[in-house]
């Protein structure tokens, strides 16, 4: 789409995506970029309802749920990502179609399914940086502060389900990136990586 470029983080909860996003943005702002970051799900109604579907604690159907990703994506492409593109501007989200791949496949659906739909409906990233990290310590981090006991369960055995379907994804533009250094370390990797793939920075 005209010279634009985009780029996705994906990862488990608590891999460090938002961090290195935000990283990644200052440095190619810095060197000029024109950057646009985003995130799914997104600030959209879409998207709002998502995150109190979330909040209340409530499980929708699974093909439901599906449904939902796929139509907060829908509208963040539209009225975000698409337009940038064609802006030529530079384009990082937190969050894409990988993780419906990922977590809606490990709550059972054909991840090879998701995949293929996703790839035909939506611009595909140029580069895909995928943090990974144990989800034992993905776990640690996100609950640092104590949060929420219950659930921990249900919890901890999905985000390792949603890292064995991460694991297995073989696609051309993605960068696994260990995101279990220290946060300045795993930003020179990733600018790395960005200006060897996309000549950026
Ligand atoms: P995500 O967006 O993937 O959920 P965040 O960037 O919000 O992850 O990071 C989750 C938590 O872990 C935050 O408290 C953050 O400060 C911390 N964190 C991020 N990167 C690192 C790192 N490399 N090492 C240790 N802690 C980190
Ligand atoms: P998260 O990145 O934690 O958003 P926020 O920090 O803004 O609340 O995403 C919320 C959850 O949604 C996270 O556990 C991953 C999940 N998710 C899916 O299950 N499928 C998807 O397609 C997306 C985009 C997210």
């Amino acid at each position: 789409m005209n010279g634009g470029r985009l780029i996705a983080f994906e990862g488990l909860d608590g891999s460090g995506k938002s961090t290195q996003l935000e990283r990644l943005a200052a440095r190619l702002r810095a060197a000029g970029c024109d950057v646009v970051s985003t995130r799914e799900p997104t600030e959209f109604p879409s998207g709002q309802r998502i995150r109190e579907m979330a909040r209340s604690g409530k499980e929708l159907d699974l093909e439901e749920e599906l449904r939902w990703f796929v139509e907060d994506r829908r509208v963040h492409v539209a009225e975000v990502i698409a337009p940038a593109l064609r802006a030529g501007r530079i384009v990082l989200t937190d969050r894409y179609y990988l993780s419906t791949v990922a977590y809606q496949g490990a709550r059972g659906l054909d991840t090879q399914q998701i995949l293929a739909d996703s790839e035909a409906e939506f611009p595909i990233p140029d580069l895909v940086v995928l943090l990974e990290i144990d989800p034992q310590q993905a776990f640690e981090r996100v609950h640092a502060r104590g949060a929420e006991i219950e659930g921990v369960f249900e919890r901890r055995e999905l985000l390792s389900r949603v890292a064995s379907v991460f694991d297995t994804l073989d696609c051309s533009n993605l960068e696994r990136i260990p995101g279990d250094g220290e946060p300045s370390e795993i930003e020179a990797i990733i600018a790395e990586r960005v200006r060897e793939r996309l000549g950026l920075g």
